[in-house]
């Protein structure tokens, strides 16, 4: 196992117990004695310690090589040169073949000056593995902190639960339903209804054999469906301008004009996701009833939200035990349209990726209290955001009527509070902006416990584990780069207005 295995002698090496080793070497020595250890020894890893110059992309240069030629680093260590303060010294344990290695020195020498290489029990430290020790205290507080990453790298991950490193891979958890189909509890209006639960199994086959990438199969509702949908639509249109969050009212108008909202119309899911995806990247899957807490708030981390395609039965319109089309079109997908709810939203998925059973339940519930049962203040009253509500008439009424209990929404609390199902929800919570819920959010989020820190990248749309330097390192050269836009674009502008 990876943590049983890195954990042990390997990352017992640091500066210290090197330091006598070069500390009466030259810099650049490139001794006859280096070079016949590299051809000679059959070791399959080894510690190098470099020196280069200390100036801006210098590190990760040198790194790069390592990675390029997949020589896989067991520990980094890297402190201001003790002889030029113009240089950085680097220490790298690494762990390749033979050959390989020789290969990659060679191209380190012509960036760097390599100042020593050996085995790695000759650099050994106290056996407990505790290292970053030399020059650990020289170091700033950030830097601290990514040193600490590199640690617990080595540490905890085999106890991490599976999660989706990329966007395909919810193929594989979008099948993981708990209820679909015409498997309906006794009590479900459709539940002696032959046909409607032959229509359910047909909307559960549609997405249970749904692949990412493909289009969203296009569905010739019912004439029974579409007057079902109308009723609710209807209803609800009446109190939405007085009800909902402005947000949601500001959308509402794009999406009949885009995805065709309207009385007589259910909307097509593939319309909708394309609509979607050009607003706020987020895109839409079908699924064929309830996620588990992990698996559904592990899409939101893709921007990926699963969504139900079937109607709820006609015999009551205004009333449905589970969630349906209805609820998702009309309650869900207007904020999701919303670049500060959708970025909301997306944290709290990305939160939940590897976290514990524990910490996944606390999100959820955080969730279920914001994105289903949300409330939030504008222009000194009280408007609905959760989709819960956004799709409820009785509970969209009660829930604004002065009548319910209403609290701030702190994660810490709110966490803690029971969901309701099959009634009204006891309390609501309020928020003053998708802003700050996501600043409560994020800081909650730094609570939740596991062994790593997580990157979504939007190009591959994928997560990367920030387990090691390298991963760290790539993180702030996209910063740089960023950073650098924003340097451009104020010099542009200082130098437009004339500042
Ligand atoms: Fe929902």
């Amino acid at each position: 196992m990876l943590s049983n295995k890195l954990d042990g002698q390997r990352r017992g090496r640091s500066f210290d117990s090197i330091n006598k080793r070069y500390e009466d070497k030259q810099l650049n020595n490139e001794t006859e004695e280096n070079k016949d250890k590299i051809s000679s020894s059959k070791r399959e890893h080894a510690a190098i310690v470099f020196s280069l110059k200390n100036e801006v992309g210098g590190l990760v240069k040198a790194l790069k090589l390592f990675q390029d030629n997949q020589v896989k680093l067991l520990h980094i260590e890297s402190r201001k040169s003790r002889r030029r303060n113009s240089e950085l010294e680097v220490l790298v344990d690494c762990d390749s073949d033979r050959e390989t290695l020789k290969e990659v020195v060679q191209l380190l020498r012509k960036q760097t000056s390599i100042i020593t290489m050996d085995s790695p029990d000759r650099f050994s430290t106290p056996a407990n593995g505790t290292v970053f020790c030399s020059f650990i205290r020289e170091m700033s507080k950030a830097q601290k902190c990514v040193y600490k990453s590199v640690k617990i790298h080595f540490s905890d991950l085999a106890e991490v639960p599976w999660f989706p490193k990329k966007i395909s891979d919810l193929d594989k958890i979008a099948c993981r339903v708990l209820m679909y189909g015409s498997d309906l509890d006794a009590d479900h209006p459709g539940f002696k209804d032959n046909i409607y639960r032959k229509r359910r199994k047909y909307f559960a086959d549609l997405a249970m054999s749904y692949k990412h990438g493909e289009p969203i199969p296009r569905v010739a509702f019912t004439e029974e469906e579409v007057k079902t949908w109308g009723v609710v639509f209807r209803e609800l249109n009446k109190l939405y301008p007085t009800h909902a969050c402005r947000e949601f009212l500001n959308n509402l108008p794009l999406l009949t004009q885009y995805c065709g909202y309207r009385e007589d119309n259910i909307p097509q899911l593939e319309d909708v996701s394309n609509f979607l995806r050009e607003r706020t990247g987020f895109t839409i899957r079908p699924v064929a009833g309830y996620l588990s807490p992990r698996d559904f708030l592990a899409g939101l981390a893709f921007r990926v939200f699963h969504c139900t395609q079937y109607v709820r039965h006609s015999s009551d319109p205004l009333y449905t035990p589970e969630p349906d089309t209805c609820h998702e079109l009309l309650g869900h997908v207007p904020l999701l349209a919303e670049p500060s709810f959708a970025q909301f939203s997306q944290e709290l998925g990305l939160a939940s990726l590897g976290a514990s059973d524990d910490a996944v339940q606390k999100l959820a519930t955080c969730y279920f209290f914001t994105v289903e049962f949300g409330l939030c203040k504008q222009e000194g009253s009280l408007r609905a955001y959760g989709a819960g509500l956004l799709s409820s008439i009785s509970e969209l009424k009660h829930s604004l009527s002065g009548s319910a209990k209403i609290l701030p929404f702190e994660p810490s609390v709110t966490c803690k509070q029971e969901c309701l199902i099959t009634t009204f929800q006891d309390v609501y919570f309020v928020s003053e902006s998708f802003e700050e819920a996501k600043f409560r959010m994020r800081e909650f989020s730094k609570t939740v416990q596991r062994p790593f820190s997580l990157r979504y990248n939007p190009y591959t749309q994928s997560v990367c584990v920030l387990k090691d330097m390298p991963s760290v390192t790539d993180v702030v050269e996209e910063l740089r780069h960023q950073l650098d836009i924003v340097g451009d674009a104020l010099c542009r502008l200082s130098a437009h207005l004339g500042v």
